[in-house]
């Protein structure tokens, strides 16, 4: 079996060499037989029987396990995390700050296997360190000492079982990605498919039939085209500690096909992330509905008191509701426009020791609110009067037919709510912010992407001439 494996490997790299446009049938044909799992890899089928076959299975595991302890050897066992930064990791990297990642094969060697050849060539994940796609083929006895040497330090951080699995990862499971993957466009150098049974029976289950379903991680459309070696280790190998099968056992058509499939799921509208994301600002307390946090933000000026009845931990409550800051603190005006992942790395800081209480989704709808969803107040209403640059009767109608089946002809109806008309005199900010946005754990809907600015000013003007008193 062993030989077996070696030729077809040899067999494998040979095509990789060759470097194709799309992956044909014929080179498939010969992955297929260089995939260790596979039964139809035995040229004469004999392979099946008895003793060997069970070898195969055992060893498919391995690699399988192997990957995932590439990907991160702490989650999958469970271990604990080095507080130390790797001796390897160069401390001008991105990820210095988080001792613990720099400990992942997978941060210095990448999802790609080519290191500094690779995807990790440049941006946050470069660290300038070399792939490890020599080894592949190797014998795994002579690939262990690179890994347990002094300076990587696995050999006593690792059990004797998870070292033979990386060695047997690197060795057989390593997939040859630019033959597959296409590393410009990253798409799967196959003809796109349009339904992929692994997909729609395996992967829905835990992320959705969109892709979308899980609030800890982006949507895997957006995973799969940003990161498609990731996708492709993460199929193959299962998630680290977790229940996600391995896909290993396939072959590498199906799998392909999968990724590809994959790769056409939609991202995250955005609309409704920026509504959501003011909804977010507002609130987001009553928008996830959770505990709220008992104490006082740690970020909130301690010379300041804490109005009755209001939460520090509300974005609003530091920022404002016109967004240029309150209490001190500044806004979050020069941001709008900035990139969402920098909002999202500005939220997940220890300022706004968010960390436990928001998702992925929630950080991500929040990063859109305050990149796109933010306005100038102050083209709206009038800073010195309070007043609403508009002319209320243009809005009669819009009023009348979205507002006043909730709210009532004269803003009244609500009764768990000041009259419309008090909020649009006296805080005629928050009464626009919540008409763009919607209001945190209710059905109002947000207006913003419905309504032109034109309306939404003549819509504030018509507010302020509702009946003040209850
Ligand atoms: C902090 C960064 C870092 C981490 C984490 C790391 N490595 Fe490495 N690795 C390196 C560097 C740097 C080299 C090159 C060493 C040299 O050239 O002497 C290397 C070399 C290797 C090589 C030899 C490659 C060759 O062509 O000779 C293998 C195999 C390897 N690493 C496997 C692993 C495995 C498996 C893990 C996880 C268990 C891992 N590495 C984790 C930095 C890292
Ligand atoms: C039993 C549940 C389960 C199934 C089934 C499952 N996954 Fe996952 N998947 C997870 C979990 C849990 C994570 C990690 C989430 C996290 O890091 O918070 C994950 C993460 C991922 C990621 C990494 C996303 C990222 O950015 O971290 C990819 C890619 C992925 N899965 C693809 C797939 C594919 C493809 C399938 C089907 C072949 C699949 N998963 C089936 C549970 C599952
Ligand atoms: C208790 C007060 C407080 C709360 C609550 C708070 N922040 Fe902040 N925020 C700050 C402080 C203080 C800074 C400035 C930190 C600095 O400059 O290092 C800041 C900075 C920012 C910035 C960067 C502004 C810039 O121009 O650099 C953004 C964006 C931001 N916060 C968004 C939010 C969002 C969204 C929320 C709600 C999830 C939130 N903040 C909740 C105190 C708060
Ligand atoms: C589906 C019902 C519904 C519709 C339609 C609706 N709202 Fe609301 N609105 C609510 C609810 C519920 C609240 C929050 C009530 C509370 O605080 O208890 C609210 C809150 C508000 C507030 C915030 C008041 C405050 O306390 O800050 C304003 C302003 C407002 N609505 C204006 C409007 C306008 C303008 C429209 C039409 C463009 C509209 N709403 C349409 C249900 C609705």
């Amino acid at each position: 079996m062993r030989t077996a494996l070696k030729n077809n490997f040899k067999k494998m790299t040979r095509i990789g060499a060759g470097g194709f446009g799309t992956v044909t049938a014929a080179a498939l044909a010969c992955v297929v037989t260089m995939s260790p799992s596979v039964h139809a890899a035995d040229p004469n089928g004999s392979g099946a029987a008895g003793a060997e076959a069970q070898f195969d299975q055992a060893l498919v595991a391995s690699i399988a396990a192997g990957g995932r302890l590439y990907d991160n050897w702490m989650r999958e066992l469970a271990d604990r995390k080095p507080g130390e930064m790797h001796v390897l990791y160069p401390p001008e990297g991105e990820k210095a700050g988080v001792p613990d990642e720099t400990w992942r094969c997978v941060t210095c060697h990448g999802w790609d296997y080519k290191g500094v050849d690779g995807a990790f060539e440049s941006g946050p994940d470069y660290t300038g360190i070399k792939g490890i796609t020599r080894v592949r083929g190797m014998k795994p006895d002579d690939i262990t000492p690179l890994f347990t040497d002094e300076k990587h330090d696995f050999g006593n951080r690792l059990d004797k079982q998870s070292i033979a699995d990386l060695s047997n990862f690197l060795a057989y499971g390593m997939t040859p990605v630019d033959m597959f993957i296409d590393p410009v466009t990253r798409r799967v150098k196959i003809e796109p498919v349009s339904a992929s049974p692994h997909f729609s029976t395996i992967c829905v289950n835990c992320h959705g039939a969109d892709g979308r379903m899980m609030a800890t991680i982006p949507p895997l459309g957006d995973v799969a085209r940003a990161d498609p070696w990731q996708s492709m280790h993460k199929m193959l190998n299962g998630h680290p500690g977790d229940a996600m099968p391995a896909l290993r056992a396939f072959d590498m058509i199906t799998t392909l096909g999968t990724l590809s499939f994959i790769q056409s799921l939609p991202s995250r509208d955005q609309l409704f992330a920026i509504a959501r994301g003011g909804k977010l600002y507002d609130n987001w307390i009553d928008e996830l509905d959770i505990p709220e946090p008992k104490d006082v933000h740690p970020a909130f000026p301690k010379k300041d008191s804490v109005r009755e009845g209001s939460n520090t931990w509300r974005c609003v409550e530091c920022h404002g509701w016109d967004y240029k800051g309150a209490h001190g603190i500044k806004g979050i005006d020069s941001k709008s426009g900035a990139h969402p992942a920098a909002i999202m790395k500005i939220l997940s800081d220890d300022t706004h020791a968010l960390g436990t209480y928001l998702k992925y989704e929630d950080l991500y709808d929040l990063a859109s609110f305050v990149s796109f969803g933010q306005i100038e107040m102050r083209e709206y209403i009038d800073p010195q009067t309070n007043k609403a640059r508009g002319n209320a009767e243009n809005s009669e109608r819009y009023y009348l037919t979205l507002c006043a089946t909730c709210h009532g002809e004269d803003g009244r109806a609500i009764r768990t709510m000041p009259p419309v008309g008090r909020v649009a005199n006296e805080r005629p900010q928050q009464a626009l912010h919540k008409v763009l946005h919607g209001h945190p754990g209710d059905a109002m809907p947000a207006w913003q992407a419905s309504m032109p600015p034109l309306i939404i000013k003549d819509m504030l003007a018509k507010l302020q001439t509702l009946p003040q008193r209850k």
